[in-house]
């Protein structure tokens, strides 16, 4: 069962409940992650002991949260929710702790932005199982700890790197990354989630959605959905082929599933500074996005088709960049073809 309070946090809604695989089987893609983890469960629950703290990294929309979720369906175990902006004070945290029951699964999205103070309240929670609260100021300061029941941590990111090496070695179970789907998986992503929601498509609509879902099944699930709006409102009975390019067509989504945001960001490197490098900082003022954003949302997709590379200079838009947007490439702007 899943508990979601206000400060146990709001991320539940970030896909779809009923789209949500409810088991190992009905979850695609990811093999290795799954064999790993399903052996780390079953020694585990043979042993009858809590699973050992995990930490998931990898692209958003990849199905982190969802493989929390499926963790604890397997080990029949509650899984509390939050996520590191949420947990603004120490005591947030020592609340979270102290409701926790024997055996539950604490879920903390985006670590990486856990104040680092709050942090260091966890390291002997994750530890020991023991949390040290400092009550009073100055002299009279106590410091008291109260025993945790065993429970296991979940935690995942977007950015591994921003983890101080404290945090990331007490993931005792393991650190898992999850990797883009192949355009395969993600077509039987589509065709399961259409099948849930009623959807009858065809299989050159399931093709057309997949090529343009960033190998990400939140993604492909959104247009999904659109997709269907669109037939639904032409009063079509099926989802067809040519119904889905138009629907994908009208949201301005490309061949490739690059948005607007994305041709912008590319477009203001090679027209403005000659194809790169730029700085982050520089880019993120001249597309008015956030640098975060920019880093989190939009350059991991980039990056993957090959349109984009990070070096110690900067941002420099590729060849396959220039060609895909319709620029003509010399080769001398950038280092990189
Ligand atoms: N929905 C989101 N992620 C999924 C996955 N990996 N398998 C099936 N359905 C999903």
């Amino acid at each position: 069962m899943a508990i979601t309070d206000p400060k146990i946090a709001q991320d539940d809604r970030s896909l779809d409940q009923t789209l949500r695989p409810k088991g190992w089987a009905e979850y695609i893609g990811q093999e290795m992650v799954k064999k790993n983890l399903k052996i780390l469960i079953q020694a585990a629950q043979e042993r009858n002991e809590p699973v050992e703290h995990l930490l998931f990294y990898g692209p958003a929309g990849l199905g982190k949260t969802t493989l929390a979720h499926l963790i604890s369906k397997e080990l029949r175990s509650q899984v509390k929710v939050t996520s590191g902006p949420a947990i603004e004070k120490v005591g947030d945290l020592a609340s979270i702790l102290t409701n926790l029951s024997p055996g539950d699964i604490l879920f903390i999205d985006e670590v990486h932005r856990l104040n680092k103070l709050i942090e260091e309240i966890l390291y002997p929670a994750l530890e020991s199982r023991s949390l040290d609260i400092i009550i009073g100021k100055g002299p009279s300061a106590r410091t008291i700890q109260l025993e945790l029941p065993p429970f296991t941590l979940i935690a995942a990111t977007t950015r591994i790197a921003l983890l101080s090496a404290p945090l990331r070695s007490r993931f005792s179970g393991g650190t898992f990354r999850l990797d883009f789907y192949s355009e395969n998986e993600i077509e039987k992503i589509i065709e399961r989630s259409a099948k849930i929601l009623g959807i009858n498509i065809e299989k050159g609509a399931v093709k057309e959605v997949a090529k343009r879902s960033r190998f990400t099944p939140r993604v492909a699930n959104r247009l999904l959905k659109r997709c269907r709006d669109f037939a639904q409102v032409e009063k079509s009975q099926s989802l067809t082929q040519d119904l889905a390019v138009r629907a994908l067509d009208l949201l301005e989504i490309d061949p490739l599933g690059l948005e607007g945001t994305d041709r912008m960001i590319l477009n203001v490197i090679i027209s403005k500074f000659g194809g790169g490098p730029v700085g982050l900082q520089t880019l993120a003022a001249a597309t008015s996005e956030e640098k975060e954003t920019i880093e989190e949302v939009y350059e991991p997709y980039l990056m993957q088709l090959g349109f984009l590379e990070r070096t110690p200079r900067g941002r420099v838009a590729t060849g396959r960049a220039y060609q895909h947007l319709g620029h003509s490439f010399s080769g001398q702007s950038a280092f990189l073809s």
